[in-house]
């Protein structure tokens, strides 16, 4: 790692006791009873019911005598008008923890609706940083993606059911009182949902480790997550039940969440916010898998040496390589790893046409992550980029 002397950084350790490995679900009513709670409020999504995973969870409560409430309404990045009634309900409920179980629409309304258990008023109120003041009911998080690495973060991202516009919730207050980061969730998890949720991992990871705001305690975590990703997300696609990936997987996606707290993201996070907004709606993952290996090709001249990084962690052999040759083996990289899980190359079969460019562009352009990007962005670089994967 080369360390420059000129740098002053700020590292936000996370506040949130993460327990990781196969089998930890188990420990749920321990995780319940040290938040000091003794009812759990369940927030999760039908696609979760459905793959048995909150059959394993109630199972696991009622063997040790735990009541729980439970919400299995939440939608793919669900909606304020939802988390103001979840939270209304859950006030109802006599509940003491909110339990998140799912991918990061579920644990992102879990994570808004206890904000909102001690806040006054509708989840539209705290979009923004910082906004939410009274400490949150405990909420656990129980990741059954790896990607998002929403158990980690200190942000909810929804949709503003007013405008159908993607925001976020920020803070310290936000972050999870507990994860519970269990591997053998993910086993069920079919190809192209592992695909696109690890090229989330993988964009976070790539995103943060070459940004202008990226220091040595973020970029280590996130190089570790990459070296991960490249030599587990193949087989966590091509064969699911693979444990050893799927714990290599959800390790990355876990490093990478606590990696880019303070350092904020990318163009391909800048784009994602609108595409996944209105209309359009396309899943967070998929506008990441499909738009990486473009911000890469754009931004990787800028930054060279920390693009070189990247393609050794991916594995490639670059020593003998001029140093931008190197640096763009790492885009080759991503991109045949895309390719080798059957990412689409366009966002076409998403709906995205050229009228949209200028409105996702416009809306791009404001988000926190551009300023971070490692090249100096203009809404004509961004239209170019974006146009790429029409
Ligand atoms: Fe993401």
């Amino acid at each position: 790692m080369n360390v420059n002397v000129a740098q002053t950084f700020n590292f936000l350790p996370v506040p949130t006791d993460i327990h990781f490995g196969c089998g930890v679900l188990r420990d749920l009513p321990e995780r319940v009873r040290s938040a000091g709670a003794t009812r759990p409020f369940l927030v999760t999504d039908p696609g979760v019911c459905a793959a048995g995973i909150l059959d394993e969870v109630t199972a696991i409560l009622r063997k040790a005598d735990m009541g729980f409430t439970l919400c299995d309404r939440v939608k793919p990045d669900s909606g304020s008008a939802l988390i103001d009634e979840t939270a209304a309900e859950l006030k109802r409920s006599g509940s003491d923890v909110v339990v998140g179980i799912g991918g990061g629409s579920s644990l992102d309304t879990a994570k808004a609706v206890a904000a909102l258990a001690t806040n006054a008023g509708s989840s539209l109120d705290y979009v923004g940083l910082h906004k939410v003041r009274n400490r949150p009911m405990p909420m656990i998080a129980i990741p059954t993606t790896a990607g998002t690495g929403s158990e980690v973060t200190l942000w909810s991202v929804f949709t503003d059911d007013t405008r159908s516009i993607k925001v976020a919730i920020g803070g310290v207050m936000i972050y999870p009182t507990v994860a519970l980061c269990d591997p053998d969730l993910t086993l069920g998890l079919p190809p192209l949902l592992t695909a696109a949720t690890g090229m989330d991992a993988l964009a976070h990871a790539i995103e943060c480790y070459t940004n202008n705001a990226c220091q040595p305690i973020s970029g280590a975590l996130a190089l570790a997550a990459i070296q991960l990703i490249g030599r587990h997300l193949r087989s966590a696609v091509l064969n699911g039940r693979n444990r050893e990936s799927r714990y290599g997987m959800m390790l990355a996606a876990t490093m990478a969440g606590v990696a880019m707290n303070p350092t904020r993201l990318g163009l391909a996070h800048a784009l994602a916010m609108p595409l996944g907004s209105w209309n359009l709606r396309v899943p967070h993952g998929i506008v990441l898998a499909v738009t990486l290996p473009a911000v890469m090709e754009f931004n990787y001249l800028a930054e060279p040496d920390r693009f070189v990084d990247v393609a050794q962690a991916l594995g490639e052999s670059v020593e003998h390589l001029p140093r931008m040759e190197a640096a763009g083996r790492a885009v080759s990289a991503v991109r045949s790893l895309a390719h080798d899980i059957g990412i689409p190359s366009s966002l076409a079969d998403y709906g995205l046409r050229e009228e949209h460019v200028r409105g996702v562009v416009d809306e791009a352009m404001k988000s926190g992550n551009v300023p971070v990007n490692p090249r100096r962005t203009c809404a004509e670089d961004l239209a170019r980029i974006l146009r790429q994967v029409i």
